[in-house]
């Protein structure tokens, strides 16, 4: 009865309701900018006729990117992925696509070769494994005269790739060793971790339902003064068995094994016997249920003591989507595989078993520990001279009591409504020589987050869409050498620079960024990717609170004389380069009060059915942090001259050619009035375009010509800047209030639309 209160209560606790609350602003950071797909200026590599790019394998001693897709391997230019060096195609034999479909798979699909493992090897080939319709199988390849090749040794590849194409799994080359994580069969019903080169070591049944998800090779033997050995640590998540609850919960785990470990003599005869694992905590509060680890990226500086493991996790209900960033330091990692006490299942009512903490005597040597000094003392000096009751307590008992906890106790990140799945992270030295960790996150919806902690302020600069939405990120690699990443999808991969310092258009914009990588350069007045050779003298750059103080004044204070034609509509454009950013709208010195026909919209304010009203003094000011600043200011009035309106409605109405000649004399004239008033900077009414680009020239000088014309033609879509994607809904709003006004607007806007459209021909 106890029991099935405790199972009650816990159901309470998980129950979705309870899951997500208090999406406070911590939850929910944005990013400052919105890199729209065809602004982000990679280098983009798709093969006709060939999908699934989610393999890679950086060779920066060739100068290449090696790329697994379906049926084919591919050898890229690493400075630019569109140059293809070579290219290899490894196809299923009709054979084995035959037998595949025989098994039940879908022999479009399925029964393919998808590329799943690429390993540089010692001796310089690379050791590929493909899933060959559902019969793994790995061979040697060789970049040898501008060709790839691979030599059909066909060697089998069961236990390390896996056999279906839709199933995660890890892999690591140490030393000309393989060491694998996925299914060892058909049905992925018999998971495994295990060193294949020579004898090979495996696991005993200590996953539960796994989904594997990195290996990462911490090579510690040399500097440690217990004389231990290196470690092969595996990032997976799993069901769990320490929890009440007959409903299925996973969570995510870490396990490590010993380089060194021949497995036992009698007892875990070529099974490892230094397989341990520990539940990987990333919690939240408010956050009932474990997070599920999607990827680890392995962070060390100088020396593998002070490794990071840097990790996505997501949600594990699919309904609400919520990610989070977490970090780990390899010492904390190692303390509790090498102090926590265990766990041990017991059997609570009849058929339920729970895994609780073991309080009982540990055998010695410590069980799972691997062969270091203490166990030479013992004239233990591999792991075949453990005893078997240390063995067997390993056999029975390998995962931890203590779980591992992230650095400071909470995630470095988390966000609601985007789903993690990849992260890199590279380190950046910044102007004042300190070195900061930049992280770039892959999503769900085809982008790529870039973002940084401040001591614990978390700033996402940018969000990169990069694939169509709905695309997601399969795979993330860095070059450090090259200062670019790339980024696999199933349908093609691109290349970014990890600093894209020209995407910020002023020293405001620059500054605030915070990006580690730019900094204002006064002498060239534009923002620059910091080198060593800069000095704070001549670079602004301001991480810690984005401080525009030293940016030279912008001069937004001259307005812009505008005019309008009495019901006619007014757009005046401002826009602040961040999403972050608050608009203020002033109409003489007071905050604009809106109505039904004064509307502030992303990009600017608009003015419907403008009358004598509308006239005034209006400037545009943006709050972001602490920073403010008047980008630009109008000076709005209405349009008297020659009441061509009025006129022009009367011709409409009379229809009398004769008068419409006088009319279209007189717009002659109106052309070279308007022609001077130009020379002379200032704009005409009812053209939205001529009022645009004028303040954008304020905010930006380097603003070209060509790209206001460009800028003038897709309007009101596009903009130069942010591109705020949390906008969208409004922009389009936007166009369609112009369609509605273009078509409502009478003959007379119609007419001077037309002929303001000649005039910017001349
Ligand atoms: C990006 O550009 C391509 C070709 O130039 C075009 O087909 C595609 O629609 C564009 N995508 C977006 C989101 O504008
Ligand atoms: C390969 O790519 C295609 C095209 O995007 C996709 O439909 C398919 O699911 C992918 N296959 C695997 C195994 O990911
Ligand atoms: C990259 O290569 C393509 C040709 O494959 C070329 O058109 C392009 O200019 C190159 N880009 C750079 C930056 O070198
Ligand atoms: C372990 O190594 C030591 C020193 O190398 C040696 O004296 C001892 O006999 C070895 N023990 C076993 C069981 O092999
Ligand atoms: C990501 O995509 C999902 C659905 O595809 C959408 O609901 C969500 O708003 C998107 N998130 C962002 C930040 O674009
Ligand atoms: C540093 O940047 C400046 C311009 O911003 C450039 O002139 C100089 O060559 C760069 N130095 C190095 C070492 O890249």
């Amino acid at each position: 009865m106890m029991f099935l209160l405790a199972v009650l209560c816990v159901l309470y606790v998980w129950s979705p309701a309870t899951l997500i609350g208090g999406q406070g602003s911590s939850t929910n950071i944005i990013p400052r900018k919105t890199v729209p797909i065809n602004s982000s200026g990679g280098h983009y590599f798709h093969e006709e006729g060939v999908w699934n790019y989610t393999t890679m394998l950086l060779r920066e001693d060739l100068n290449m990117l090696i790329l697994g897709a379906r049926e084919a391997i591919f050898a890229l230019d690493l400075n630019n992925i569109t140059v293809r060096k070579a290219m290899v195609n490894w196809k299923v034999k009709s054979q084995q696509q035959k037998e595949c479909s025989l098994k039940g798979k879908d022999a479009t699909n399925d029964c393919k070769n998808y590329i799943r493992i690429l390993h540089k090897r010692d001796d310089n080939r690379m050791y590929v494994c493909g899933t060959n319709a559902f019969n793994p199988t790995c061979d040697y390849m060789s970049y040898a005269n501008g060709e790839l090749k691979l030599e059909e040794k066909q060697e089998d590849g069961k236990g390390k790739c896996p056999y279906d194409p839709f199933q995660r799994y890890a892999s690591e080359m140490v030393d000309g060793e393989l060491y694998s994580a996925t299914s060892l069969n058909f049905l992925g019903s018999d998971p495994v971790m295990m060193r294949s080169t020579g004898e090979i070591i495996r696991t005993d049944y200590w996953f539960n339902e796994p989904n594997f998800v990195r290996m990462a090779y911490i090579p510690e033997g040399k500097s440690s003064p217990e004389g231990d050995d290196d470690k092969i640590y595996l990032f997976f998540s799993e069901s769990a068995v320490e929890y009440d609850s007959y409903t299925k919960v996973d969570v995510s785990r870490v396990a490590r094994v010993c380089k060194g470990d021949l497995g036992g003599l009698r007892t875990l005869q070529k099974k490892w016997t230094s397989f341990l694992k520990a539940r990987l905590d990333c919690s939240f509060p408010n956050i009932k249920l474990p997070l599920l680890v999607q990827d680890v990226f392995q962070l060390c500086q100088d020396d593998s003591t002070t490794c990071i493991f840097y990790a996505v996790f997501t949600l594990q209900l699919d309904s609400s989507e919520y990610s989070a960033v977490c970090a780990y330091k390899i010492e904390d990692i190692k303390t509790v595989f090498s102090k926590s006490k265990f766990k041990t299942p017991v059997t609570v009512e009849t058929s339920f078993v729970k895994w609780v903490m073991y309080s009982g005597e540990l055998p010695d040597p410590r069980p799972g520990a691997c062969i270091d000094n203490h166990a030479r003392e013992k004239n233990i000096n591999k792991s075949l001279d453990l005893p078997d009751k240390t063995l067997q307590f390993i056999k029975d008992k390998p995962l931890m009591d203590q779980a591992v906890k992230a650095i400071g106790q909470r995630p470095l990140l988390v966000k609601t409504g985007i789903a993690f799945t990849r992260i890199v992270v590279a380190t950046a030295t910044a102007l004042n020589g300190n070195s900061h960790q930049v992280m770039f996150i892959g999503t769900k919806n085809g982008s790529v987050l870039k973002s940084v902690n401040y001591e614990g302020e978390m700033v996402i600069m940018e969000e990169i869409q990069l694939f169509e939405p709905s695309e997601p990120i399969k795979i993330l690699r860095l070059s450090n050498t090259k200062k670019q990443l790339y980024v696999g999808s199933e349908v093609g991969v691109l290349q970014l620079s990890i600093s894209e310092c020209g995407r910020y258009h002023t020293c405001p914009d620059c500054v605030l960024g915070r990006d580690p990588y730019c900094g204002w350069d006064l002498n060239a007045g534009r923002c620059s990717t910091i080198n060593s050779t800069h000095r704070t003298s001549t670079m602004i750059q301001s991480l810690s609170d984005g401080d525009t103080s030293r940016c030279p004044p912008i001069d937004g204070s001259k307005p812009v004389s505008t005019w309008f034609i009495h019901g006619n509509s007014v757009k005046l454009w401002c826009q602040p380069y961040s999403n972050l950013a608050q608009v203020h709208w002033k109409l003489n010195g007071q905050p604009i009060r809106l109505s039904d026909t004064i509307q502030i919209l992303s990009d600017g304010l608009m003015i419907l059915n403008a009358s004598a009203e509308a006239s005034g003094y209006y400037t545009c000011s943006s709050v972001e942090q602490k920073y403010e600043a008047q980008h630009v200011a109008y000076d709005l009035q209405m349009w008297s001259g020659f009441g061509t309106a009025a006129l022009l409605h009367d011709v409409k109405e009379k229809e009398n050619t004769l008068v419409a000649m006088v009319v279209i004399l007189s717009l002659i004239l109106a052309t070279l009035v308007i022609w001077n008033l130009y020379k002379g900077h200032l704009l005409l009414p009812c053209c939205h375009s001529r009022v645009k680009d004028m303040p954008n020239r304020n905010i930006d000088e380097r603003f070209s010509a060509s790209q206001a014309q460009q800028y003038k033609v897709a309007s009101p879509t596009v903009n130069l800047n942010s591109n705020n994607n949390y906008a969208n809904d409004q922009r389009y709003s936007i166009s369609r209030e112009m369609d509605r006004l273009s078509t409502t607007v009478g003959s007379s806007g119609q007419i001077s639309l037309r002929y303001m459209d000649d005039e910017s021909e001349i």
